[in-house]
């Protein structure tokens, strides 16, 4: 089965956990635009949506979805998001897309937080995907300097920025031990904005899509 069969497939799988009167929060990336395309098919299970990034925003507009701001929504049911790395403990790294900050707002925002991934996904420690982290743009090189200390090697996404109008590194060379240690040690430099691991708040339910289907991990 080709990656884009299993992308379709585990956002299918994603449906299931969707009930009646759902306040959905909607990720970014190709694998939740397999789930976008998807979800007129529970147009009546779903109450309001709030979306992580623009992207994802008009394609669930595209979809005669009402998007709704985190403000007016003030909570959220469920996200449904995809990642770029997991563990087994579900431990992300996420920001492939750049959506990161967002993602990872939604994630904090909602009660259940739902990962969709194909099993290429899975590694057994975080760090070969490089660590996506948006920084404000006039702070990228004192942080790049900071994360040479912590032996990252971080390389400018150049001519990208992200839907906050600020500036992505992608931290290459990282062996991640211990990812909620590292993700709240990130979190203390100044300019950073966010920081593309979510170990402090992990994904509840892993759905993850193989050639012989498609199976579930929780925390
Ligand atoms: C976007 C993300 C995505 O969830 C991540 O990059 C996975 O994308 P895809 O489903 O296209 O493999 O974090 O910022």
């Amino acid at each position: 089965m080709d990656a884009s069969e299993k992308k379709r497939q585990v956002a299918q799988a994603s449906l299931e956990f969707i009930e009646p009167g759902t306040l959905l929060g909607v990720g970014t990336g190709s694998t939740v635009n397999c789930l976008i395309e998807l979800l007129p098919t529970i147009r009546g299970r779903i109450e309001k949506v709030v979306s992580s990034s623009k992207a994802s925003s008009e394609l669930l507009e595209a979809q005669g979805f009402e998007v709704i701001t985190l403000n007016e929504a003030g909570a959220i049911d469920l996200y449904i998001d995809g990642a770029d790395e997991s563990t087994k403990r579900l431990h992300l790294i996420k920001g492939g897309g750049g959506a990161l900050t967002r993602e990872k707002i939604l994630a904090g925002a909602a009660r259940r937080f739902i990962c969709i991934v194909d099993d290429s996904k899975l590694v057994g420690m975080l760090g070969t995907f490089p660590l996506p982290i948006e920084v404000l743009p006039m702070a990228q090189e004192f942080v790049s300097q900071r994360l040479v200390k912590l032996r990252g090697q971080p390389v400018w996404r150049e001519g990208f920025v992200t839907d906050n109008g600020n500036h992505i590194l992608d931290v290459h060379d990282l062996q991640i031990t211990n990812p909620i240690e590292f993700e709240s040690r990130l979190n203390q430099i100044p300019g950073i904005v966010c920081v593309g691991l979510f170990a402090n708040r992990p994904a509840d339910i892993l759905l993850i899509a193989s050639d012989t289907g498609v199976r579930e991990m929780r925390t």
